[in-house]
């Protein structure tokens, strides 16, 4: 794959802004990256760094500033607070917002076509800001969501099946948090229902949701932050927009008949997310209700 001559910028230079750089340069999504950071000088060591590994690419890494910013295709905000050991993703809410505050501020006038990726948690929280701060259509302004849990949990249930991932489809919905949900009604594999072909009990799809829901936090207790799988799923969604793959993802977005953001499966190109009608069962349903009162309920409050 060549990439292609469009520019990405990404804002927050530290352990994920750095991987998602990573991860666009490995799979040449665009000519050009741009990293952007009220920090220049560790910025900058990062893009030295992320330089030596041009070789295998063609694709060209620098440091930017905001204006810069402002003008590339897709815009990835991953600058903000991270999770420490223990604390949930809705803890980072005030910093987070403060930061988001500034970098919205930071990018007018934002392109009228360019796509805000919002990477950094509580992602469905930040995305509904973005999407109120940047003046940016909704539909452009998306949050990487449960995609990345869809991911953890697709994984577990190719290892139990013993087939690659691919074969598999299944989503994760809802806040990429706490209050998600697995929707196993949907969940195929090459087209079979997935119960059929594994049947599990009740207990076991807990606790495969469970692992799914806590793999950052055991991650975390660890190593101290995740990276590489958000990296990878921005990678994923860049490509997704850059070349108009009109890819069904599971992505925060805006979801009009629930009043705020959270993931279902949507389709993702050059224009930014458009629905996709999925068909969830009664108790899916009512843990997206769920899910959905206590994202509204978090806006509610920061907004008194
Ligand atoms: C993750 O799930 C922390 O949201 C980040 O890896």
């Amino acid at each position: 794959m060549s990439a292609s001559s469009g520019s990405i910028a990404i804002i927050g230079a530290g352990s994920v802004g750095a991987a998602i750089a990573y991860s666009l340069l490995l799979r040449q999504v665009v000519a050009d990256i741009i990293l952007v950071d009220i920090n220049h000088e560790y910025c900058q060591a990062q893009v030295e760094d992320l330089s030596d590994a041009t070789f295998l690419s063609n694709v060209r890494i620098r440091q930017g500033t905001a204006e810069d910013a402002r003008n590339a295709d897709i815009i990835i905000i991953s600058a903000g607070a991270k999770q420490k050991p223990g604390e949930t993703r809705i803890g980072l809410i005030d910093r987070n917002i403060k930061v988001l505050e500034s970098v919205t501020k930071s990018l007018q006038p934002i392109r009228s076509d360019a796509i805000l990726l919002i990477v950094a948690n509580p992602v469905d929280i930040l995305t509904f800001y973005a999407q109120r701060l940047s003046g940016l259509p909704r539909n452009q302004v998306i949050g990487s969501g449960t995609m990345l849990d869809s991911i953890r949990l697709t994984g577990i249930l190719a290892k139990k099946l013993k087939v690659s991932d691919s074969s598999i489809h299944a989503f994760v919905i809802g806040e990429h948090g706490d209050s998600q949900y697995v929707a196993w009604s949907s969940a195929t594999v090459h087209g079979r229902p997935l119960l059929k072909a594994l049947p599990l009990t009740k207990t076991e799809r807990e606790e495969i949701a469970t692992t799914t829901r806590m793999k950052a936090d055991s991650i975390i207790k660890v190593k101290g932050f995740t990276s590489y799988g958000v990296a990878a799923v921005a990678a994923r969604m860049c490509e997704a927009i850059i070349f108009d793959h009109r890819k069904i993802l599971p992505l925060s977005h805006w979801q009009e008949d629930l009043g705020c953001c959270l993931s279902l499966p949507a389709v993702l190109g050059r224009k930014g997310i458009s629905p996709f009608q999925v068909d969830l069962d009664e108790t899916e349903q009512q843990f997206l209700v769920q899910s959905a009162q206590a994202l509204r309920l978090i806006i509610k409050e920061n907004d008194q």
